[in-house]
């Protein structure tokens, strides 16, 4: 009898040899770890599948990829006057976003400097009390600059009169208010979203953008307005929602109803320098009885290529961007776990194309539309997790074709475990066909 042994390769990791599972995690940020995903994309293989399950990835991938990237939490129109805010999750951290007296956006970490409670609630829209933040706990006080304002009976001088030996302030010394500001974090906005930055020393949102604004030069994305939202609890790891979202191969088996109005063969690359990956779909798909993209008026600027295009854009690290001529759609991807998502999905339009009848159905419908494509998107990906955390599957080979995108996205995030600062380039093209006429 004949005993076949199974295929381990563990000692024999030669370049083609998959690395056995479960890789050490000293090695998660070691360049070496990552070479089968570095190769050209026509010989590459996916990103190491603890990429997406294992706990030490993640926490390292937090820290490296998250503290380090410009990440869209928001948009811009939530925060529209002083002292109005959003409050945000980044990378673990609680961050809320506000703008100053004279309408600047500034952005602090969510914790008081004194004892470190948590100043605002994650539903907080407006900073409260006239333009002054307090913390629930003893009252310090902060502007939307940051300054600290007031430390009750930290000092002496509000002290009621008559109490001054209760509250003997003689031994608080080399206590100085300006000292003890709320902790500061980047903010800038680019069209409808907003982005902060968790590093102490950022380089500009254009760098990471890259020329994405020219690209969308003629949508006047800073007019959009939200319309819509909805959230998703995803079993799944951010990547792979993004993944998914960057590939159009899964279409005819996934989105049937999307099939029927997005063919192959009107995809392209639409890919320049930045971070991020980026697809259109020329022309801009046509309803059909199955739903689709149509109902609300298209945006008058657009040029001719714009006016027919839907622009598929993922946003490095984790938002999803989608503009077509009379909506957008957007997912914030946050990630709470190796295997746990939270989205965001918000549709916005432009002023001008709720102009006119029908534009409530319109909407309605465009809404109605995306959440099925979405929740068919996410049955999938959560199916790819639990196949993912099987320490049998030790990565599997691109479709070229298809998968380009992926290989650009994974290279990012392997650039960021690494410590490798770079912006891939793209195209001098604005489209490049995936598939030659034949
Ligand atoms: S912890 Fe905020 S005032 Fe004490
Ligand atoms: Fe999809």
């Amino acid at each position: 009898m004949t005993t076949v042994a199974p295929d381990t390769d563990t000692d024999t990791d030669t370049d083609t040899a998959l690395p056995a599972r479960p890789i050490d995690p000293a090695r998660f940020t070691d360049e070496s770890t990552y070479r089968h995903t570095r190769r050209p994309v026509e010989l590459a293989s996916t990103l190491i599948p603890d990429a997406y399950s294992a706990p030490e990835f993640f926490a390292l991938e937090r820290e490296r990829v998250f503290t380090t990237s410009w990440v869209a939490v928001g948009c811009v129109s939530d925060v529209d006057r002083p002292g109005a805010c959003v409050v945000v999750d980044v990378a673990g951290r609680s961050i809320f976003i506000t703008r100053n007296r004279h309408g600047v956006l500034r952005g602090f970490h969510n914790v008081c400097r004194h004892r470190a409670t948590k100043l605002l609630d994650n539903d907080a829209r407006d900073v409260c009390h006239r333009g002054r933040i307090r913390c629930p706990y003893h009252n310090w006080t902060y502007d939307t600059d940051g300054a600290c304002l007031g430390t009750p009976l930290f000092e002496g001088s509000d002290i009621p009169a008559g109490q001054e030996s209760i509250f003997d302030t003689s031994v608080a010394k080399g206590f100085d208010r300006a000292d003890y500001g709320l902790l500061t974090v980047a903010v800038e906005s680019w069209g409808f979203l907003l982005f902060v930055n968790l590093s102490p020393d950022p380089t500009p949102l254009a760098t990471q953008l890259g020329d994405l604004p020219r690209r969308f030069a003629d949508y006047r994305l800073d007019e959009w307005l939200p319309q819509r939202r909805r959230t998703y609890d995803v079993a799944a790891n951010y990547k792979l929602v993004g993944e998914n979202f960057m590939e159009y191969y899964h279409l005819p088996w996934v989105h049937p109803e999307l099939n029927e109005v997005s063919k192959f063969s009107d995809h392209y690359r639409w890919q320049g320098t930045g971070m991020y990956t980026g697809m259109c779909t020329t022309p801009v798909s046509r309803n059909t009885d199955a739903g689709g993209w149509d109902g609300l008026r298209p945006l008058s600027s657009l040029g001719e290529q714009d006016a027919d295009s839907g622009r598929f854009v993922w946003l490095f690290p984790s938002t999803a961007l989608v503009v077509l001529p009379n909506h957008a759609f957007v997912l914030f991807s946050r990630p709470v776990g190796p295997n746990r998502t939270v989205e965001t999905a918000v549709l916005l339009s432009h002023p001008e194309s709720l102009e006119g009848p029908g534009a409530a159905d319109g909407l309605e419908q465009l809404d109605k539309f995306w959440d099925l494509v979405n929740r068919q998107d996410l049955k999938i990906v959560e199916r790819v997790q639990e196949g993912i955390e099987n320490p049998a599957y030790r990565g599997g080979r691109m479709c070229f074709r298809f998968e380009e995108p992926l290989h650009r996205f994974q290279n990012m995030v392997i650039d960021k475990m690494v410590g490798i600062d770079r912006v891939p380039e793209g195209d001098e093209d604005t489209m490049t066909r995936m598939f030659p006429d034949p």
